[in-house]
């Protein structure tokens, strides 16, 4: 509005020169003033202890004037904040050595975690989880939803695949050391991402609601009972004295809400962190020029990255179609407990060892172990205090190797003992 009447005014009258004002007392309005003439008062300088900010400041926005009719443009004059980030993303690099290998795992989790939300969201819009409806709605989504099969079976795949990968990852990230200082936080981090998708794991294993899953998770949420505290525990898993129709409803929502929503909340913190502090590499390598070069993240890493993806959907595919989970029979409660009951194979180790310590409290001294166990794996970025200086610590591989070892030796006990059967 003002320009328009400064412009009106220009049309009609000459305007009548002003009278010099005899101090410029005002400050010019920003952008609008012009640079101050040599030998001008100093702008900052403060007269009477009363600070003055300098006349002429850099716009805040400078993408404020770009011409709106390029959609690019309109985006920039509004998201100009985020430039500086692209910017930064534009130059990112990964090291290649080789053992850049093991760096794609990351990303194969994540595609894994993505499958499960996009597959998850369609299997909802049919799955019923009630005592009554979940097996039948299963069923249901087995044989008559178009394509239903594919998705139950890539959903129930691709949470296997989900939780082998981040093993591989955890496991790959450990021994290269990459939790040294300053990626404490993306270990942390990435091992309450694990918890959290075992937990996915745990949950998801119930709602089909068949015998198979009903009795194994009778089995899980016993584990806690004989801990101080735990009784109140699984009653508050199972919704009451036994495994129910409330313990439905309880790892539904804690399989589609809860569960995700932190999972997405962890892995933002831990993507962010990989995205700012860069991808590390091993001890010694760039010291002894194992380093063969960079390439960069955008686009270079990332279309390697899409490969792998690729192949990891070709793979569900195939083992959906070769190798379908079977519906089973509907849970009953008053049935007895068929043959060989076990939870799902990522949590095997921990359940052999519940079975090998027969000892009196056997069971609550293994869950003592695990827990101290995995606090102190959680902490090792902070223990290792020789790799955070850059120094080799050969002690804490071997620690990696023995967990390594306890984990597939357990694993293909539980394996072989349910092969016999
Ligand atoms: C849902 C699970 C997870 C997802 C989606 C995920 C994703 C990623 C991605 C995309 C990267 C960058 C590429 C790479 O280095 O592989 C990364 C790096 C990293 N992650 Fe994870 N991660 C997960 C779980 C874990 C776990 C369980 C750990 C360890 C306890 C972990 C620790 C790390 C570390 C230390 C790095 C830095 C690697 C480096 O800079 O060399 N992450 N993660």
């Amino acid at each position: 509005m003002a320009e328009n009447n400064k412009n009106a005014m220009a049309g009609s009258a000459p305007a009548k020169p002003k009278p010099a004002a005899p101090v410029a007392a005002k400050p010019a309005a920003p952008g609008t003033a012009k640079p101050a003439a040599p030998g001008a008062a100093k702008p900052a300088a403060s007269t009477g202890g009363v600070y003055k900010p300098p006349v002429e400041r850099a716009a805040s926005n400078p993408y404020k004037d770009s011409r709106v009719s390029d959609l690019g443009a309109w985006f920039q004059e509004r998201f100009y904040v985020v430039l500086p980030v692209i910017d930064y993303l534009k130059k990112k690099e990964v090291p290649k050595h080789r053992l850049s290998f093991w760096y794609y795992f990351g990303g194969l989790t994540l595609f894994f975690f993505i499958i499960q939300i996009l597959t998850g969201l369609l299997l909802l819009q049919y799955y019923k989880p009630t005592e009554a409806e979940a097996f039948t709605s299963f069923v249901f989504i087995q044989q008559e939803v178009p394509f239903g099969w594919l998705l139950r079976q890539m959903h129930a795949w691709s949470a296997n695949a989900m939780v082998m990968m981040a093993f591989i990852h955890m496991f790959s990230t450990f021994f290269m050391k990459s939790y040294r200082k300053p990626r404490e936080l993306m270990w942390v981090s990435g091992f309450v991402l694990l918890v959290l998708s075992l937990g996915f794991g745990f949950t998801g294993y119930l709602l089909p609601w068949n015998e198979l899953a009903f009795f194994a998770t009778q089995v899980g949420t016993e584990v806690p009972k004989v801990a101080p505290g735990g009784a109140f525990l699984v009653t508050l898993l199972r919704g009451g004295e036994e495994v129910s129709g409330e313990t439905l409803t309880r790892m539904f929502s804690l399989h589609v809400v809860l569960l995700p929503g932190l999972l997405m909340l962890v892995l933002s913190a831990h993507l962010l962190l990989v995205q700012v502090l860069g991808t590390s590499a091993p001890i010694g390598y760039k010291e002894s020029g194992m380093i063969k070069g960079y390439e960069k993240f955008f686009p270079t890493f990332l279309a390697k990255d899409a490969i792998g993806w690729l192949i990891g959907f070709a793979l569900l595919v195939y083992l959906a179609v070769v190798s379908p989970w079977e519906i089973g029979v509907k849970a009953d409660a008053l049935a007895s407990a068929p043959l060989g009951i076990k939870p799902e194979w990522y949590f095997w180790a921990q359940f052999q060892l519940l079975k090998d310590f027969t000892f009196p409290n056997g069971e609550l001294v293994a869950i003592i172990l695990f827990t101290v166990g995995a606090i102190l794996w959680i902490l090792v970025p902070f223990i290792d205090t020789k790799s955070s200086k850059e120094e080799k610590s050969p002690i804490f591989t071997i620690i990696g190797l023995l967990v390594l070892a306890f984990l597939l030796i357990n694993t293909y006990r539980v394996y072989l003992e349910s092969a016999a059967l």
